[in-house]
Formats: structure tokens, sequence, C-alpha cells
């Protein structure tokens, strides 16, 4: 019988219905913080001289997938090469769960995958449409949720770029891992997305609304940057970085699919935008409509750029 790899305690008890196949816990832990974490400097953090960081070569595991999803940041890839069959997975900010359903398939009926996400709403379309064995959905927040774990992957896929604290994610996220397990971290560096050729006036106005509305909120535009400082500071080995930019060239087969973030962010995030004063309702549509006919006739190339990061937990 295989030992259950982590303990969630779960004041809406989530776990109340034993998991088939793996035995109930022997062994319950919770994780306390030690300490406040203290707030890091970012910049200061990003720019650390002398970082041992390897730059790999692009992961072919971390391939483009999933273009229906409905997350409106981005159009999703899959963290599901990196593990393998008999593991046991956490995906954090697992959101309607595609990515961690690709996971639950790759592991096999050994392994075992948690979905986390603070977002009821999203689990609740997770639960209904990946109706896998070995693959079960939590909900909470992963700043405040007492866990302690030996998986032996944790992952993150254009979360942290959500999260104001997120060397507070990621010392979480160590916590849930075993030693020697992995953690790996997909996400942007919002500053350095580019559009071939330039986009029109209106787009650049909404795009530097958003890059401002984000900061704002302390939600960091060079999060990938970021992610070697941040596991270095929280003590992870084997730093590695792949280059995981998101190109959508015209002729491509999903040009459409990928050109129309934007759009989607424009209708969904755009009312916070205007709620916290970044943008009136009159440019978003204005936005939404110059943009549309702008994707269709011009935009050749749209760049996101994103890295993939992961390090072994000593
Ligand atoms: C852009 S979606 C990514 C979904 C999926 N991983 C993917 O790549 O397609 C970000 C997800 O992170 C979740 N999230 C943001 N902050 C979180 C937090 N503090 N704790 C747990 N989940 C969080 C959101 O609810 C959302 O589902």
């Amino acid at each position: 019988m295989r030992a259950l790899p982590v303990v969630f305690i779960s004041p809406a008890g989530d776990l109340a219905s034993p998991i088939p196949e793996i035995p109930e816990p022997t062994r319950i832990e919770t994780f306390v913080p030690k300490a406040p974490m203290k707030a890091l400097d970012m910049p200061v953090l990003c720019g650390l001289a002398g970082l041992n960081v390897n730059h790999g070569p692009a992961n072919p595991s971390l391939r483009p997938a999933h273009p229906e999803s409905p997350d409106t940041t981005a159009r999703p890839s899959t963290l599901g090469g990196n593990p393998s069959p008999g593991m046991s997975v956490l995906d954090v900010g697992c959101g309607t769960g595609a990515i961690t359903a690709d996971i639950a398939r790759i592991v096999g009926p050994n392994g075992y995958v948690l979905g986390f996400d603070r977002d009821e709403s999203l689990l609740h379309l997770a639960r209904r449409d990946h109706m896998i064995p070995n693959l079960r959905f939590v909900q909470g927040d992963i700043l405040t949720f007492p866990l302690e774990g030996r998986f032996d992957v944790v992952t993150a896929a254009r979360t942290l770029q959500w999260v104001s604290s997120p060397e507070a994610a990621i010392s979480q996220m160590r916590q849930a891992a075993r030693s020697g397990g992995k953690i790996l971290v997909l996400d942007y560096n919002h500053d350095n997305n580019s559009w071939e050729p330039d986009p029109p006036n209106e787009f650049t106005r909404f795009y530097k609304a958003f890059v401002e509305w984000r900061r704002v909120n302390g939600w960091n535009n060079r999060m990938a940057d970021c992610l070697p400082a941040l596991f270095q500071s929280q003590g992870l080995q084997d730093i590695l970085v792949h280059m995981e930019d998101e190109l959508a060239r015209r002729g491509d087969p999903d040009f459409s699919a990928a050109s129309s973030i934007w759009v989607n962010v424009l209708e969904t995030i755009g009312p916070q935008l205007i709620a916290a004063g970044f943008l009136a309702e009159r440019e978003r549509m204005e936005t939404e409509s110059v943009y549309r006919d702008w994707v269709q006739d011009q935009l050749q190339i749209q760049t996101l750029q994103m890295r993939a990061v992961e390090a072994t937990v000593p």
C-alpha cells in the first residue's frame, strides 16, 4: 500500500471521501509558518549577481495544449511531460484542471495528482470535466493553506504572476515537496510581451493600463525573470531555466485562438481595470473593436515571454 503523499487539513473537509486505491493517512502533519516572511525587494532580488542558474534547452515537455481553456491570461501550456508514471504531483493554481488532468494521465494509476486552487468556481468545472481516479481537486489559498507534503513534483503554471508574495508561495511549494523532489514553475514577463507590427494606439494604452494595474496590485510583471532568484532564496538547488515563449504567427493553425487572448482579457479583466479607475468603459469597448480588426488584418507575430523554471528540493 502506498503512503498518501500529502495530508491537507481543510476546514471544508475536501478530503472527506477516500481517494480510490490510496489508504487513509496514518499520520497527520500541519504546516505552521515559522515566522512571517520578510518582504523581498523584488528588483534587487531579480538582479542578484553571481546567481548560479543553468539556462537549459527549451524543454519539449512543456508544450502548448488545450487551446479551449477558458483561462483568461494565456493559452495554456502543459507541465505534463516532466512527471513520470507513478509520481505524486501537486498542481498549484490548477484553474479548470486541463493541465492537471494531463499530468494525472501521465503519472497513471500508480501515481497521484492533486489540483489546488483558491477559486471554487473553477474547481467545480475541473471536477466536472476531469473525473480521473487518481486526480483530486482541493480549494485553498497557497499563501495560507496549512500543508506539509511529500510530493515528488510541485508545479504552478501561470499562477505566481497573480500572487503578491511569490516568495511565500514558493516556500509553501517547497514544504509540499519531498527532499529530492522537483519544483516546477511556468510564468510570464508581461513587461516583455511584444507584437509585430506595433499594435494600434488604443491597445498600447490598454496594455499600459493593464501592466500598471498589475503593478499597483503587487503582481510582478517580470515574474518569470525573478523565479531563479526566488528559488535560490528558498534554498532550492540545481535551478534550470527553459525558454518557453508563446509565439502566435499568422498562418499557424492556432493563430486565431492564441491571438484572441487579449480580447478575452479585455472582456474578463477589463471590468476590473475600469472599477479600479485604470480604464473607462468607452476605451475598453473601443480598444476591443480596434484590436479585433487589427489582429484579423495586420498582426503577424505575438510573443508572450514565458519561462519554465525547475529546481530540486535539497
Ligand atoms: C491563469 S490561471 C492558470 C491556470 C492553469 N494553471 C493554466 O496554466 O492554464 C491562474 C490560477 O491561479 C489561481 N490562483 C491565483 N492565486 C492563487 C492563490 N493564492 N492560491 C491558489 N490559487 C491561486 C487562480 O484562481 C487561477 O485559477
